[in-house]
């Protein structure tokens, strides 16, 4: 008989039909407790699991005693509560690798526009207003040969240091829990420590993870540290700021702009005061949103899930530990 599992996430027709060749599968618009109620057999009988974005704690897995292994179409797994997940032996897959250069890209589109003031200047074209040679209230500020400075010198942060060393003849600096020698040796790329790189650098680039180690670690004393010039971009996870430190830092000119692909609380509210900020470049969480990258990261999560509930984790798995 072949194993029962839970997807929460549209996939391609093609993808779909994948894992019906290995599965039984039970397709569920979300993981609510309403919706867990309703599919209550399906959740009960739950060998894997198989989506994005929702929490995943220790509630949900109380309901779903058979699960042995969780596959999210995500890099990031901060949704999961991992120490509930490896206490009860439940291998937990993950999508590192194919959204890499796509995400690096998104992040060098908000540096330019955040720089270059795209989308403001856009939008004034739009309402009327170039009705004459522009002049310094449309200009923005350069990109090539300035400082940049990664925090988290991951593949993302490799793939962001080669478009800016390469692409813009940018002086990379970066902060990282341990030196990276292939940074430094393709890109020149300079360690520092933290405040090291929040005072040197025109741009910041933030692409850490969240975790509780994370949780606000830019925040308004940081911020105070940063270059009045500084543009602040974030995308790795909006929690990893403190939100109302940086929206207190544009207000106040301690930075001179962000561009931001990821907040505190997902969808941004219509209410948040980030929206009425003309120098801050706003975008819903796009950085591996393409459709050959979304396609290329559903068709991982579903091999590996395949993979994890066969027994094979030697790559995408986070907690290899936990393998049976
Ligand atoms: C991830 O995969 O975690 C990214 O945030 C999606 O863009």
């Amino acid at each position: 008989m072949k194993p029962s599992i839970i997807l929460y996430k549209a996939l391609p027709e093609d993808l779909a039909h994948r894992l019906t060749e290995h599965f039984t599968v039970t397709q569920v618009p979300n993981l609510q407790p309403e919706t867990v109620e309703q599919y209550a057999d399906a959740f009960a009988n739950a060998e894997g699991l198989l989506g994005s974005t929702e929490q995943v704690g220790s509630e949900l897995l109380a309901k779903m005693p058979k699960l042995r292994a969780a596959s999210t179409i995500s890099v990031g797994y901060d949704a999961f509560d991992v120490d509930a997940l490896n206490a009860k032996k439940i291998l937990l897959m993950h999508t590192p690798t194919v959204l890499t250069e796509t995400v690096a890209d998104t992040i060098m589109a908000l540096v330019l526009s955040s720089a270059r003031r795209v989308v403001e200047v856009a939008e004034r074209v739009k309402k009327g207003e170039w009705t004459k040679g522009i002049g310094p209230d449309w200009f923005g500020v350069d990109v090539h040969h300035k400082t940049l400075g990664i925090i988290g010198m991951g593949r993302i942060g490799l793939a962001v240091a080669q478009r800016a060393h390469f692409g813009f003849g940018m002086p990379i600096l970066y902060n990282a829990r341990r030196q990276h020698e292939e940074a430094e040796t393709r890109f020149q790329a300079r360690y520092c420590d933290l405040d090291s790189l929040l005072k040197e650098s025109d741009f910041v680039v933030l692409v850490l993870p969240y975790s509780e180690q994370t949780h606000h670690l830019i925040n308004a004393e940081k911020f105070a540290i940063m270059k009045s010039s500084a543009i602040f971009i974030n995308a790795g996870r909006g929690a990893v700021v403190d939100e109302n430190a940086m929206i207190d830092a544009l207000k106040n000119g301690e930075i001179h702009a962000a561009g931001l692909d990821v907040f505190e609380q997902e969808p941004l509210s219509v209410d948040s005061p980030l929206l009425t900020l003309p120098n801050v470049v706003a975008v819903p969480h796009i950085g591996s949103a393409t459709h050959e990258t979304r396609y290329g990261m559903a068709a991982c999560a579903v091999e590996n899930l395949i993979d994890a509930l066969n027994g094979r984790v030697e790559k995408n798995c986070v907690n290899p530990q936990v393998a049976p």
